[in-house]
């Protein structure tokens, strides 16, 4: 897939899920950035601060109030883009919701709901946006989460609906470029972003929930978003701690799952009551800033995806790791043959650079990755 996508001040941007978290948080940077937004989610007053916020700054914004469940409003809000702005050059589907409770307690009612707007309101946006984009070209964005490729206790169904927008998202891509759409598909999966997201959710247990480690901020997403608004990438996942789940998921999975089972149900609760257990499933939030009150730690950046989205970065990442593991090499071997003999030194030390058999893994440097580089704690 390699469509020529335009810059962020030639576009029109449709954001869903606009008033609160990262739709926000992207809304505003896509302004910021010259481009004009469509901001699209219940709340239509939190939409106006949203607007006001972008306009005072010399900015383009149009409120469309839109339920995404709802393909009648999908539809409007199509059109209201195409005639307000004159068409639109990238779609964003982040509407989202979870719901914290554990599978058998959770009625279907509540289930359902979470479908509807999880997986079907990202279906609604991707048909009707991809009507437009392949006649016009552009990109369509879909936020995943690493619960797309990751499930966690607690949250069972905002599991299978993710699962199933990656799915979707995947066989949509791949119809696109089978008959030659100029459509670029990309699939964000965040770790766990720091917004009002478990204020939000619909709540069953007994405690506040809260989400799980690790925990970055909401403008990291937004800017993974408007890099795949400008340069056209199969799926982006925003938080090298998410990429680590995701790949010891697929090799190591009863590890996983048994990891899971031990730690994730305790972390996903705050020492505090409920707040308003009812949340926004089935009404509007009427907003939420961009970030949420998080009470752990906050990581600011992550340095593995910003290494994904700029290739050159990763490079010279990867060669700093490099040279900085041949020059320890190179110490400890000019160390180690003055006190020993050579064969030693070189059997004990630095296998790959002498030909030897590997050595056991406890001494092993081991590969360089540019994600091992990345933060302390969960982050690779
Ligand atoms: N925060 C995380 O840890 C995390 C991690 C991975 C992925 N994600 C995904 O990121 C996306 C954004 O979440 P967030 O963290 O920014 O949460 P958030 O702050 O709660 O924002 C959710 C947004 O979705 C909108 N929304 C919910 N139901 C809607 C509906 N039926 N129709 C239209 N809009 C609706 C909300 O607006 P109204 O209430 O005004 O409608 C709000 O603007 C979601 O898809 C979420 O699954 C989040």
């Amino acid at each position: 897939m390699n469509v020529k996508l335009k810059p962020l001040d030639q576009q029109t941007i449709v954001i869903t899920g606009a008033s609160s978290g990262i739709g926000r948080a992207t809304a505003l940077q896509a302004a910021a950035k010259g481009a004009k937004v469509v901001l699209a989610a219940r709340s239509e007053d939190e939409l106006r601060k949203v607007e006001q916020e972008i306009t005072s700054k010399g900015g383009q914004a149009l409120v469309v109030p839109t339920d995404v469940a709802n393909r009648g409003d999908i539809c409007r809000l199509a059109d209201r883009a195409i005639d307000y702005f004159g068409g639109f050059d990238t779609w964003v589907n982040d509407a989202g919701i979870s719901i914290w409770g554990r599978l058998d307690e959770v009625s279907d009612y509540d289930h359902r709901r979470l479908f509807e707007t999880n997986f079907w309101g990202v279906s609604n946006g991707s048909l009707e946006a991809v009507k437009y984009l392949r006649r016009h070209g552009g990109a369509l964005i879909n936020v995943g989460s690493v619960a797309s490729d990751v499930a966690i206790p607690l949250q069972g169904m905002y599991c299978a609906s993710k699962h199933a927008i990656k799915g979707f998202t995947d066989a949509l891509r791949m119809e696109l470029e089978e008959v030659g759409a100029p459509v670029s598909v990309t699939l964000i999966k965040p770790a766990a972003i720091n917004t009002p997201f478990p204020q939000h959710a619909r709540n069953y247990m007994e405690k506040e929930p809260k989400l799980p480690p690790p925990v970055y901020e909401p403008e990291e997403v937004a800017a993974a978003i408007l890099h795949a608004a400008t340069h056209s990438e199969r799926d982006i996942y925003v938080g090298g701690g998410g990429k680590l789940m995701s790949t010891l998921n697929k090799h190591l999975p009863r590890a996983m799952d048994r990891l899971s089972e031990t730690l994730m149900v305790e972390q996903q609760k705050r020492n505090e009551r409920p707040r308003k257990p009812q949340g926004s499933l089935h009404q509007p939030s009427h907003g939420g800033p961009v970030r949420g009150d998080h009470p752990g730690y906050v990581m600011k950046t992550s340095l593995y995806t910003r290494a994904t989205m700029h290739p050159w970065a990763a490079g010279a990442l990867m060669a700093l790791v490099g040279a900085a593991t041949v020059a320890l090499l190179g110490g400890k071997r000019s160390k180690s043959t003055a006190a020993t003999t050579p064969t030693t030194a070189r059997a004990g030390l630095a296998p790959s650079l002498f030909n030897h058999p590997p050595v056991p893994a406890a001494q092993s440097p081991g590969p360089s990755t540019v994600g091992t580089t990345n933060q302390a704690g969960g982050g690779i």
